[in-house]
């Protein structure tokens, strides 16, 4: 079985696609090796481009913060990103950036292989080889997903972002995250 270091020595020196001729560092991702739950976000951002490390910033305190409302730690999880590079200015990612990094996405998961993955936002959803249009069609539900022939359970919901800035969409991110939560406690352990 693949180990997460190697994949993460393969990541921060990268040069599949130009978002590594502007970063400070690529953002492999952290957490517990064997973590139950792997968060997956959309991609770094300043703060964590300067630090290597992800959701570090204003929506990693956001989304830590409602992580321990339902008593889920942070060093218990998993957590990366679909593109382990930060874009310009914080845009959204490419396809062909998704594309490019979506193997080292998968073989964190292959390695881990956690009993839930919660995707946040529409670039985490495609990068996992969802398929909608909106993310209302699958927001809130636990889909089940197969990658390199594993199958996985997942939810998707908001990116942090976006309930952060918009207080209204607070209770549903919430809402979807405990959902996730208690549908892992009643699946069975690995
Ligand atoms: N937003 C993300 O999607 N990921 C991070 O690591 C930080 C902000």
């Amino acid at each position: 079985m693949e180990g997460l270091s190697n994949i993460s020595s393969e990541i921060v020196k990268c040069t599949l696609c130009d978002l590594c001729l502007k970063r400070t560092a690529a953002v492999p991702g952290e957490g517990n090796e064997k973590a139950d739950i792997v968060i997956i976000g959309e991609a770094p951002g300043k703060n964590e481009d300067l630090q290597g490390r992800p959701f570090i910033g204003m929506s990693g305190k956001f989304l830590s913060k409602n992580l321990e409302s339902l008593g889920i730690k942070r060093e218990s999880v998993f957590i990366t990103n679909a593109v382990k590079c930060r874009p310009p200015n914080n845009r959204k990612p490419k396809k062909e950036e998704l594309d490019r990094c979506r193997p080292y996405l998968i073989r964190q998961l292959s390695a881990i292989h956690p009993r839930l993955i919660l995707a946040l936002g529409t670039s985490s959803a495609s990068s996992l080889g969802i398929e909608f249009k909106h993310l209302s069609e699958i927001k809130g539900k636990i889909l089940e997903i197969t990658l390199n022939d594993k199958k996985f359970n997942c939810l998707v919901t908001f990116h942090p972002s976006f309930p952060m800035r918009f207080p209204s969409a607070r209770k549903a991110f919430l809402d979807d995250l405990s959902t996730a939560f208690n549908l892992y406690k009643n699946l069975p352990t690995r």
